[in-house]
């Protein structure tokens, strides 16, 4: 098919017709609960409940926007940031000087621990928590403070505060975090970032924002709204189900902004702009991803009530549990059973972090984890 036609197809074709051509959207499966939104198939023979997806997403609506959008595939994205920019700022409460545009939110940890780490400087993180930022950041010299967590699995501020010296460049917080799933009670995130910020940047990794499931939670945009020395990060991958689309945002003072900006290497791309213009103003797929999450979570919690193992509610899309023994045999075991389940996240290594999934894989999880720890 010359180029030409090809477009002009994928213009007028159906949607269906489309995704075949384009190979690797995912066909609508047999465990799909709606007619309307397609979930995810298996992936090699194995349920894949290790890296916090979506499998409902991407949403109808997106795909048809990702379709549509390849007329301007050709082009360079300059000035198509602006749109989705505006729209996160009026959101948000803030203006669109304030916003990055990011190749998944792992680019702005990036590029961010790039600029406050480099010539041998100081983060302070918990541990554990998610690594991005900080390996990335270790890689060109940054030293990692890694403050253990509380009893709780909760962030130990007073004592991740205490570790603040000359060589800081960056204090990390991830709320809700990875791998716990648990959130820090807004009144001592308050507190920490206005005392802590007027020392160091703080940054604040959102990924997860989109499921906390306590009433009215503040943003961490109104800190950078108050002029605090922050940076918030947000990501399209989760709540939206766009992991493999990659785009995700930073929030923070224009300024830094700026700096940050200058510096990014991937950039996100023109399917990538469009499919999250659409994803953000879309409700339906919003509120049925999060409801999709919170079933899902409660079959997690029966299952693991049933066993008698302990775990935190979560306020994210996995559960952490305690399986009592070594991680790595428990991986390799429901992988007996064509369930991938979550890394080792040292020291809790005999903890579990487990994602939530369509409801059939969920059911089949708990089925295969009774079977195992039997
Ligand atoms: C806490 C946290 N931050 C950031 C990311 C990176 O996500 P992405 O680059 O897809 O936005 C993840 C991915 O799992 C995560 O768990």
């Amino acid at each position: 098919m010359k180029p030409l036609d090809r477009r002009q197809w994928l213009k007028t074709a159906g949607l269906t017709g489309a995704f075949s051509l384009l190979g690797g959207v995912k066909a609508i499966a047999d465990t799909a609960p709606s007619s309307e939104i397609p979930a995810a198939t298996v992936q090699n023979g194995r349920i894949r409940l290790s890296s916090n997806e979506n499998p409902f997403g991407p949403s109808p609506k997106v795909r048809e926007a990702i379709v549509n959008t390849f007329d301007l595939a050709c082009r360079y994205t300059y000035g198509h940031e602006k749109k989705l920019k505006a729209m996160i700022a009026e959101r948000e409460g803030l203006t669109p000087d304030h916003i990055v545009i990011t190749g998944g939110s792992r680019e702005g940890l990036n590029v961010t621990g790039l600029t406050y780490g480099l010539h041998n400087r100081e983060i302070i993180a918990p541990d554990p928590t998610y690594q991005g930022l900080l390996r990335y950041a270790n890689e060109f010299g940054a030293y990692i403070h890694r403050v253990p967590l509380t009893e709780e699995l909760g962030h130990d501020l007073t004592g991740m505060e205490q570790r603040i010296t000359s060589k800081t460049g960056l204090m990390f917080i991830c709320n809700p975090n990875n791998p716990t799933g648990t959130l820090i009670p807004f009144d001592q995130l308050k507190d920490f970032v206005e005392s802590v910020s007027k020392r160091t940047v703080v940054f604040l990794d959102e990924a997860y924002y989109d499921y906390i499931e306590a009433d009215d939670y503040p943003s961490g945009s109104v800190f950078v709204k108050a002029g605090h020395n922050v940076i918030v990060s947000r990501t399209f991958s989760k709540v939206y189900g766009m992991a493999g689309i990659r785009i995700g945002y930073l929030m923070t003072r224009p300024d830094i902004a700026a700096r940050l900006s200058k510096r990014l290497m991937a950039n996100t791309n023109m399917l990538a702009l469009y499919a999250a213009e659409t994803a953000y103003q879309e409700k339906d797929f919003y509120k049925y991803s999060l409801q999709k999450n919170k079933e899902s979570k409660e079959i997690i919690y029966a299952g693991l009530e049933d066993l008698n193992l302990a775990y935190h509610k979560s306020h994210t899309n996995f559960v952490f549990f305690k399986t009592g023994r070594e991680i790595q045999g428990l991986i390799e075991e429901m992988l007996k059973h064509n369930i991938q389940i979550g890394r080792p996240f040292p020291p809790l290594t005999d903890w579990c972090r487990i994602s939530t999934g369509t409801i059939e894989h969920t059911k089949q999880f708990v089925a295969a984890i009774k079977k195992v720890m039997a």
